[in-house]
Parts: C-alpha cells; sequence; structure tokens
C-alpha cells in the first residue's frame, strides 16, 4: 500500500530501526510495545518455528531453558529437546557432575525405559506385590534378573496375584527362551524404528527387552509407548536429537581462575574437553558482564581448542558487545542484563538497558557479524517471545519454566496450592552453592565467609506448579505462531 492512501497511520506502523531511533534515548522492554499488524497471507498453524544457534546446531522451536540451578538438570533437558527445544544444564555442581548430566539427556532413548524396576528369581510372588503397593507402580510385568544384571526371564502381570503368592518368581516366571529380546547393539541409530518394527512383526506381544552381549538387561520398550511415539512422530515439532539419534544438550560453564585471576586453562580446557567427549551440542559462558577481557579470552580459548563446538557467550547489551563476542569466536550471544524476573542487578548494580532496545542495539551487532542472539530474561507470556523473535534468534526462559515438573527441586504445598523454588543465580544461596563467579565474585569467598561479603544480584522466589514441560511449550508455541499468523 503507498504511504500517500494512509498518511494518518503511517507513523505507527515503523519499521525498528525507524522505531528505536525515534524513541532513543529512551530505552524500551516487553510492555512498553506492541507490534502493529498489517495485511497477512498466513495462518498460524502454516508458521514455523524452527531456528539455529549456530551453522551446526538447528532446534524446531526456539525456546532454551535457562542455565539455573532451579531450572536446568538433565530431567527439564530432556523435556526441552523431545519439545524441538534446548535445555542448558547450569554449573553449580561439581564439573564430573555436569557431565554425567549431559551424558543423561545424550544416552536417553525416549520411549526404552533404561533402568526397569526388575525382580529376582528368589523372591515371592508375596514380596513382588509389596514392591509394586510400596511404590505405587501401575504395571505388574517385570524382567527377572539374577545378582549379575543377566536375564533369567519375565514375570508376567497375569501370574502376579494373591492366589500365586507362596510361589517364587523362579516358578512362576516365563524362562529366558522363551522371552523376545533385542540385542542393544541392533538399536543403533533408530531404537525407536527397530521397537516399531518388531511390534509389528509381533502380534500380541507388548514388552521387548534390550540386552547386552553378556545378555544382562539393559533397556525395555513396551509397545504403548511406542504406539504414542509413533503419534508425537506425526507432530510438526521434531525433537532435538544429533546426528546420532541423541537427544541434543547445552551446558554453562563458569570460567575457572587461579587465585591471580588469570584463567585456570588446563581446567577449563578439561572440563570443555569432556564436554565435547559425550558430545554435548552447546557450551555457553555464561556470565553477568560478556563484553569484558576475561569473557574475550575464555571464548578465544574455548574456539582455539574446539573448532566445530557451538560456542554461547554473553551477557551483554549492545552492539558492540556482540561484536566483541563474535570476533572473539562466539556463534551466539545472549542478550540481557537485569530484565529477569529474579534479578535485581539493576537495583543493586544500577546498570543494564530495558530489554526490548536491548535486543535491538544486539541485532544490530549480530547482522554485521552474521552470528544468533538469544533474548535471555525477562519473558513471561508467549506475546513477549513474539516481541523477542522480531530481533532475536531464540529466547531462554528461566521463570516460565522454573514451576514445571520437570524443574529440579521439591515440590511444596502452602495453604493448599503447590509451588517450586526459583532463585536467581545471583542471590546469595545459589552463590554459595558455587555461581558466584558468574557475577564476578570469589567462590571461595562465598563458600567460606558466605554472603556478608559479595553483595546479591538476585533473590530467591517460589513459582506455582503449572504442570508439564509439554503442557508449557504447546501454550507458548501455540502463542508465538499466534502472533506470526498476526504479523504475516
Ligand atoms: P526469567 O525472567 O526468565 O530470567 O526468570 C532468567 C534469566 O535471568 C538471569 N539471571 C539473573 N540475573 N541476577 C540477575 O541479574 C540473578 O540472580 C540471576 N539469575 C538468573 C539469567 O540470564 C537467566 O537466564
Amino acid at each position: 500500500m503507498s504511504s500517500k492512501s494512509k498518511p494518518a497511520i503511517d507513523p505507527f506502523y515503523l519499521s525498528a530501526d525507524k522505531f528505536f531511533q525515534a524513541a532513543a534515548p529512551t530505552a524500551l522492554t516487553y510492555d512498553d510495545v506492541s507490534l502493529a499488524t498489517l495485511y497477512s497471507a498466513v495462518l498460524p498453524r502454516q508458521t514455523r518455528l524452527d531456528t539455529s544457534l549456530s551453522d551446526r546446531l538447528s532446534l524446531s522451536l526456539p525456546i532454551i531453558s535457562a542455565d539455573m540451578d532451579t531450572v536446568t538438570e538433565a530431567r527439564m533437558a530432556i523435556a526441552m529437546a523431545l519439545q524441538g527445544g534446548l535445555g542448558m544444564i547450569h554449573y553449580n555442581m561439581t564439573q564430573a557432575e555436569q557431565v554425567r548430566e549431559v551424558e543423561r539427556v545424550k544416552n536417553h532413548i525416549h520411549g526404552l525405559i533404561q533402568d526397569p524396576a526388575k525382580v529376582h528369581p528368589n523372591q515371592t510372588i508375596a514380596e513382588v506385590l509389596k514392591i509394586i503397593e510400596d511404590n505405587h507402580y501401575s504395571f505388574r510385568t517385570f524382567p527377572v534378573v539374577n545378582e549379575k544384571g543377566v536375564l533369567v526371564g519375565l514375570l508376567s502381570g497375569r501370574v502376579v496375584k494373591e492366589r500365586y503368592r507362596n510361589h517364587t518368581v523362579a516358578e512362576a516366571m516365563t524362562p529366558r527362551k522363551d522371552v523376545f529380546t533385542i540385542a542393544q547393539k541392533a538399536l543403533k541409530k533408530d531404537p525407536i524404528g527397530a521397537a516399531d518394527k518388531f511390534f509389528n512383526e509381533h502380534l500380541g506381544i507388548n514388552k521387548l527387552l534390550v540386552v547386552d552381549n553378556a545378555d544382562r538387561l539393559c533397556g525395555l520398550f513396551t509397545l504403548s509407548d511406542i504406539e504414542r511415539l509413533s503419534d508425537e512422530a506425526r507432530a510438526d515439532r521434531k525433537p532435538s536429537r544429533d546426528a546420532d539419534f541423541h537427544l541434543r544438550c547445552g551446558a554453562a560453564l563458569a570460567i575457572p581462575r587461579k587465585s591471580d585471576g588469570q584463567i585456570d586453562k588446563d581446567n577449563f580446557a578439561a572440563h570443555l574437553g569432556a564436554l565435547s567427549a559425550i558430545g554435548c551440542d552447546a557450551v555457553a559462558l555464561s556470565t553477568a558482564h560478556g563484553h569484558t577481557a576475561g569473557v574475550g579470552d575464555a571464548v578465544r580459548f574455548a574456539r582455539k581448542l574446539f573448532k566445530d563446538m557451538t560456542l554461547i557467550a554473553g551477557n551483554v547489551t549492545s552492539g558492540a558487545g556482540v561484536e566483541y563476542l563474535a570476533d572473539c569466536g562466539a556463534d551466539a550471544v545472549k542478550v540481557g542484563q537485569g530484565p529477569g524476573s529474579i534479578c535485581t542487578t539493576r537495583v543493586v548494580a544500577g546498570v543494564g538497558v530495558p530489554q526490548l532496545t536491548a535486543l535491538y542495539l544486539a541485532s544490530k551487532g549480530a547482522a554485521k557479524k552474521g552470528v544468533r542472539i538469544i533474548a535471555d530474561g525477562g519473558i513471561t507470556k508467549s506475546g513477549d517471545i513474539v516481541k523477542a523473535l522480531t530481533l532475536a534468534d531464540a529466547v531462554m526462559l528461566g521463570g516460565l519454566l522454573g514451576g514445571c515438573r520437570e524443574a529440579p527441586g521439591d515440590i511444596m504445598e502452602i495453604n493448599g496450592k503447590f509451588y517450586k523454588q526459583y532463585r536467581g543465580m545471583g542471590s546469595m544461596a545459589a552463590m554459595k552453592a558455587g555461581s558466584a563467579a558468574r557475577y564476578g565474585h570469589d567462590v571461595k569467598t562465598a563458600q567460606t565467609t558466605g554472603p556478608a561479603k559479595i553483595a546479591a544480584e538476585g533473590v530467591e522466589a517460589l513459582k506455582e506448579l503449572s504442570g508439564s514441560v509439554v503442557d508449557v511449550l504447546t501454550q507458548l508455541a501455540g502463542g508465538v505462531q499466534s502472533g506470526m499468523g498476526y504479523l504475516g
């Protein structure tokens, strides 16, 4: 439409460049802005949400779970990857523990129960009934293994009954020779495909056990799980998987320093090496201030050692910050200082740029250098994601996911309502647990002399239980598609 035909409203339909420049030096955040719509030729369901964090790492959902100790451990990262997003494992744990968490995600095969409940041949049916009751199991069929973990039979739910209570498992079970198994090495790249094929060829069989070379039990497929997965596979959003069919997973790193402040290069290289060896898909050097010599040096060092690793660095709030980290070798840069729901950086240190303007400035640097940017913090609803994605390649969520069942931490009941703890990584409690370095404080001071010596830049909160990651992400993705439909 020509500008002449709509002179009265045209000033309201500005490109990002004109809009943010007109508002300068006032900076804006999500709630200050609404996206204006014009003619659209697409329906929400026709829109696509795929994105990439580097030339080597694509996602079908532009959502990343925050590297916070009340948001992302293996369980959250598995749920995020299954929905097409990515989980960043936090670093308030030892390096070995973090590597194990990443490994759990990489080795997770959805639909394969990797450590199924099992029974011993010498147990009685009465004991099995007790196990079911104590653990609230909804199933009654158990693989039977001896003390070496070797499969000796399958106890069918048909015989796990009161009337057989005095029999032993060995007497009641289907013997090994009649149990259907598949060799672990036969699963290869497509375990679900292999299980699906088996169930198609064996009508009426609903359990398939996985064994290793020594006939030790290492997994269990059930027909109902595989059927559910086939339905999911037809959905538009594909799980995030690497070339070997493993789920994708990221990890955040604190930059280890010696007592003189220099990067502890041996320690850093060993941690990066351990993550790379198990196929960690992205490493984030997460700090409160990424536009610094220290973070730049660390990114350069990591890039030199691991040329193909997807490196995320941050956080910054300027185009110059993005350009600096891009020049150092980052593939993606996290943007946001203080917008987070549990952040007090702006109050404590008096710094930060309202998030939408920060994203605009960052997007200019990203366009110059050909890197991606991630909008980190301050997102409280799907509309914020739509606004963020007009400038950024992906968003990182803390608070919106902190109330999910898959987030670490226990569920608390207060006055009949259910909550989970959610805390800033710069909160006293989190810094004592290890994240002080992220805020430029000395970890040892935080752990020994305690909170009095350091300034907290985050608070602790409770999040009302918000169901599962699938529920939350389905709502958010639907909202984003709706926004994209409006915007054409
Ligand atoms: P949301 O708003 O999603 O924000 O809860 C999550 C992001 O907040 C950042 N973060 C902090 N920022 N003090 C801060 O200033 C903190 O204690 C803190 N903890 C987390 C982080 O970028 C995260 O992804």
